[in-house]
């Protein structure tokens, strides 16, 4: 496999780690009878709103779909739906931040939708993924050549833009944060009990 895709389905892997450990602790906010330390979703939600936007979707805006659809213009009703997806994402996650500010206002109450919202979005950016994963990169492997690899995994490494690696290591402190503050079994933090 190549460098390229890689790194982006790593960057996958990280997204789905953070979603399905903010889905637990959606599930354990609504259960909680202690109120639960609230830092943990605002660093959640920070991480799944600014680590697509700043680091992932650029790469794959700018280098795999526009070397795509220079190749082959009949990926372009797939590019779109893509592209209209990372649009329709940051929707998404401006109304869980609305929710989440409602839920530490007034916990429990607003549990159940902060919940939903969570698990909607989940779903949501899970089939974006996949799409991309199963529908996408299988047609980019077989149209782009060697060149166009070379120049997508220069992008996707962080050495076609001189702060993308000072970004990556944001947003590697980022999720070590999240793992530290998220009570267990969803992370090393304390009981919502112990540190709210
Ligand atoms: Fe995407
Ligand atoms: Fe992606």
């Amino acid at each position: 496999m190549n460098k390229a895709i890689t790194i982006l389905k790593d960057e996958h892997r990280s997204l789905s780690a953070v979603l399905s450990g903010l889905k637990d602790l959606a599930r354990m906010a609504q259960e909680a009878t202690e109120r639960p330390d609230f830092r943990v979703f605002r660093a959640m939600l920070r991480y799944i709103d600014e680590y697509p936007e700043r680091q992932h979707h650029p790469k794959e805006d700018r280098y795999l779909f526009a070397r795509l659809l220079a190749r082959a213009p009949s990926a372009q009703p797939l590019i779109d739906k893509l592209q209209a997806e990372h649009v329709d994402g940051v929707r998404r996650i401006r109304e869980l931040e609305r929710s989440l500010l409602f839920l530490e206002d007034r916990w429990p109450v607003g549990a159940r939708e902060f919940r939903q919202l969570v698990d909607d979005y989940s779903r949501f950016h899970w089939d974006h993924m996949r799409r991309e994963e199963d529908e996408l990169l299988p047609l980019a492997v077989l149209q782009l050549d060697a060149a166009d690899w070379d120049a997508i995994e220069k992008a996707f490494a962080g050495n076609a833009d001189p702060i993308a690696d000072l970004r990556e290591k944001d947003f590697q402190a980022l999720f070590s944060r999240i793992a530290s503050l998220a009570p267990a079994p969803v992370g090393l933090g304390e009981p919502w009990n112990k540190s709210a």
